[in-house]
């Protein structure tokens, strides 16, 4: 059977004030994906999922994995069936990007298995689609960054075009994962409709100046751009101890800080490994302290998106 086992790496959404348009992706955690060729006609069939306590759908029509693979033959009228393994090694409702990485991880695999007849950039709307399924909205903003890798800027969704930024050295991300679950679901609904001016042009100065400073390698740049006065406002309230959090981030010299995704997770953004470990280390210290179970990952920014390991 012919089969192929891709890793998927996990992906910090909106990177503070680009909500839905600017993404980048981290070394790990991630997810891995087991997909093979099978002689059932049309068959698209989940046959194993680890690592998600029994949370995920292995209905075929509900697991961003196997729709981003049914909407890549789907498009491409290939009639064939295939087998599914997923291992989640990153956590669900985490604002890693949890289910951006299995949509990913699918397309590029069912690409591989068809001998790459489309070019890495064009399964991102097949990944799109599994995004749709697990929170409603096809974002792109962690399946971008995770199938290429680095900054990702989504230009424009209509048509689709989508701007890799360039990514300076040595930028190290950091980026914390509080034990409670937020759905994005739930977290996209209590965003507001529409926002006044004022906040538009603070924000859209910012997302040009993460741009700006990500391109020139201006760390102060970047870290003053990382300002989110939109979703974080309304967020932060569903991540406890959020303030205390970003705030023991920067104090420990983290250019900027803000909810990676939809949360709970908070990253931040640092310009060396020396000072990461410092944000770190304040972090543990101040999560041990109020007793708040975590995780916490710390990771140069991912270049490679995607790849095959088996
Ligand atoms: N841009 C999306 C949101 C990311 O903030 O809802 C979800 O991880």
């Amino acid at each position: 059977m012919k089969t192929v086992k891709i890793f998927a790496p996990a992906s910090v959404g909106n990177s503070a004030c680009g909500f839905d348009v600017i993404g980048f992706a981290i070394d790990a955690p991630g997810d891995e994906l087991i997909v093979s060729l099978t002689d059932r006609h049309k068959e698209i069939k989940i046959i194993d999922i680890q690592g998600d306590n029994g949370k995920l759908s292995w209905d075929s029509a509900k697991n961003t994995a196997s729709v981003a693979i049914q909407a890549y033959l789907q498009h491409l009228g290939i009639e064939q069936g295939v087998e599914i393994r997923l291992h989640k090694k990153m956590p669900l409702g985490s604002g890693l990007g949890s289910s951006a990485a299995s949509a990913v991880a699918g397309a590029v695999a069912i690409n591989e298995l068809m001998d790459k007849p489309l070019k890495r950039k064009d399964l991102l709307p097949f990944a799109m689609e599994g995004e749709r399924i697990a929170c409603g909205a096809a974002h792109a903003d962690n399946v971008a960054p995770s199938l290429i890798g680095g900054f990702v800027l989504v230009r424009s969704y209509n048509p689709l075009d989508v701007v890799p930024i360039k990514t300076p050295q040595n930028l190290v991300a950091i980026v914390v994962h509080p034990h409670i679950e937020v759905s994005t679901k739930t977290a996209r609904e209590i965003l507001p409709t529409e926002i006044s001016l004022s906040t538009a042009i603070t924000q859209w100065g910012n997302v040009g100046g993460l741009v700006a400073g990500l391109c020139m390698a201006d760390m102060g740049l970047i870290g003053r751009s990382l300002q989110d006065v939109v979703a974080e406002p309304v967020r932060a309230k569903l991540i406890p101890h959020f303030d205390a959090i970003k705030q023991a981030m920067l104090g420990a010299g983290a250019l900027g800080s803000s909810i990676s995704g939809s949360g709970p997770s908070v990253f931040a953004l640092a310009a060396n490994t020396d000072t990461a470990e410092k944000v770190r280390i304040a972090v543990t210290t101040l999560l041990t302290k109020v007793g708040m179970p975590h995780d916490i990952y710390v990771s140069p920014i991912n270049l490679q998106g995607a790849k095959v390991i088996g």
